[in-house]
C-alpha cells in the first residue's frame, strides 16, 4: 500500500453544489439492490447500507418508484406511500447524523416492467407499444418482456403529477435533493431515444418532441425543489434494456442544451455501455454543452476519476461496484489502499450478506 497524502487528490476536495457543500467528489451511484421490505418500504437494513457509505460526497439512492405503475422489479423501494416516506425519513436522518448528503433517484421503469408486478395485472406503459427483447424480473423468476401499452396523450399529465408528488414526498422524507432517472432504458429514456419512441404526437418524432416529457418533468419539479437540488441521469449510448438511438450525439446534444437552461444541480452521465467497453459518443463535446456540474460514471478507477477531475471533464465521479464492496471508499482512495472485490452473486436481493458486511480498512495501529 503506497502512502499518498489525501490532500494531493483533487477527487477528495470539497465541491459546492448550490447551497450544499459536498465533502468530496466521490458519489455513491444509484444501485438497485432489491432489499426493500414489504410494501416496497425501505428498512433498517437499507439504512445501515446507506449510513456505512455516508462519507461519500453525495449518496444517490437506488431507483425508487414514483407510483405503483412505475415498479419494474421485486423489492425495489418506492416514494409514493406514507410508510415509504417514513422508512426513507429514518435513512435521511441517519445519513445526516453522519454528515452525509443524500438525493433520492426518482424512477419509472416503463416497458421494463411486467403485468404480474402491476396493479390489476395491467400491461406496462411506454411511449410506443414496442416490446423489448429479453426478460422481465418477476416474483416468480424471469419471464419474457411483454408488448407495453402506449401511453395516451391525456395520460401524460398523470405521469408528471406522479413525479411531482414523489418529489414532494422526497422533501417530507428529508432528502437533500432528487435525481430524475432518465437513463438505462427506463420510461424517460424510452421517450428520448428513437428506437423506443415512435409516437406521432408532440411527444414523438423530432428530438424536441422526444425530450418534451423530460423537460416537462424537470419544469414541474422546479416548483417543488430549487433547481440546484435536482439532478438528471442520462446514458446516451447504453444499450441495456434493449434501447438505442439512431443519432445519440445529436439527440443528447439537444438534451444537454435543454437541461442547461434549467440551471440544475448536475447532470449524471453513464458514459458508454454498462455491458461492454465500447464508446462511440464524444462525452467531452457533450460536457461542453452543459455549464453546471457534471457527474461522470461507468467503470472509473481512482486514477481515471482523478484525471477526469483534473482535466475539468468531471466535477464528480459516481462509483457503483467499488462502493458496493468498499463502504469507506473515500478513505481507501485517500490512502491509495487496496479495494475489496464486489461479489455479483449478492448484488440483487438477499439480506446483509454482500450488502452491509463488506469490511472497512483496519484502523491504523
Ligand atoms: C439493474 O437492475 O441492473 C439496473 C437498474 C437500474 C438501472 C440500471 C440497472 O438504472
Amino acid at each position: 500500500m503506497s502512502k499518498e497524502k489525501s490532500s494531493t487528490l483533487q477527487l477528495l476536495t470539497p465541491l459546492k453544489m448550490g447551497d450544499l457543500v459536498l465533502s468530496n467528489r466521490l458519489v455513491l451511484a444509484p444501485l438497485t439492490r432489491n432489499r426493500a421490505g414489504e410494501g416496497n418500504v425501505p428498512t433498517d437494513l437499507n439504512m445501515l447500507y446507506y449510513v456505512q457509505r455516508a462519507s461519500a460526497g453525495l449518496l444517490i439512492t437506488e431507483g425508487s418508484q414514483i407510483s405503483l405503475q412505475a415498479l419494474g422489479y421485486p423489492a425495489t423501494p418506492g416514494i409514493y406511500s406514507q410508510k415509504q416516506i417514513k422508512g426513507w425519513k429514518k435513512i435521511t436522518e441517519a445519513v445526516h447524523e453522519k454528515g452525509g448528503l443524500i438525493f433520492i433517484q426518482l424512477w419509472h421503469t416503463g416497458r421494463i416492467s411486467h403485468s404480474s408486478l402491476l396493479p390489476d395485472n395491467a400491461l406496462p406503459v411506454a411511449p410506443s407499444s414496442i416490446r423489448p427483447r429479453g426478460e422481465a424480473v418477476t416474483y416468480t423468476g424471469t419471464q419474457p418482456f411483454e408488448t407495453p401499452r402506449a401511453l395516451e396523450i391525456d395520460e401524460i399529465s398523470g405521469v408528471i403529477n406522479d413525479y411531482t408528488q414523489a418529489a414532494k414526498n422526497a422533501k417530507i422524507a428529508g432528502f437533500d435533493g432528487v435525481e430524475i432517472h432518465a437513463a438505462n432504458g427506463y420510461l424517460l429514456d424510452q421517450f428520448l431515444r428513437d428506437g423506443t419512441n415512435q409516437r406521432k404526437d408532440i411527444y414523438g418524432g423530432s428530438v424536441e418532441n422526444r425530450m418534451r416529457l423530460l423537460d416537462e418533468v424537470v419544469t414541474a419539479l422546479k416548483d417543488v425543489w430549487p433547481a440546484h437540488c435536482i439532478g438528471v441521469r442520462l446514458s446516451p449510448e447504453n444499450q441495456f434494456n434493449d434501447i438505442h438511438d439512431s443519432q445519440p450525439q445529436a439527440t443528447f446534444s439537444a438534451v444537454l442544451k435543454m437541461l442547461n437552461k434549467h440551471a440544475l444541480a448536475y447532470v449524471h452521465i453513464l458514459e458508454g455501455d454498462m455491458l461492454n467497453d465500447e464508446k462511440n459518443v464524444d462525452y467531452i463535446a457533450l460536457r461542453k454543452l452543459f455549464s453546471g456540474l457534471y457527474m461522470a460514471n461507468n467503470g472509473y478507477t481512482r486514477a481515471r476519476a482523478e484525471q477526469a477531475v483534473l482535466d475539468g471533464h468531471a466535477d464528480m465521479v459516481a462509483f457503483g461496484r467499488a462502493f458496493i464492496a468498499n463502504p469507506d471508499l473515500p478513505e481507501r482512495f485517500a490512502q491509495n489502499a487496496c479495494l475489496n472485490e464486489a461479489d455479483p452473486a449478492t448484488f440483487y436481493g438477499g439480506g446483509m450478506q454482500g450488502y452491509t458486511d463488506y469490511p472497512v480498512l483496519q484502523a491504523a495501529k
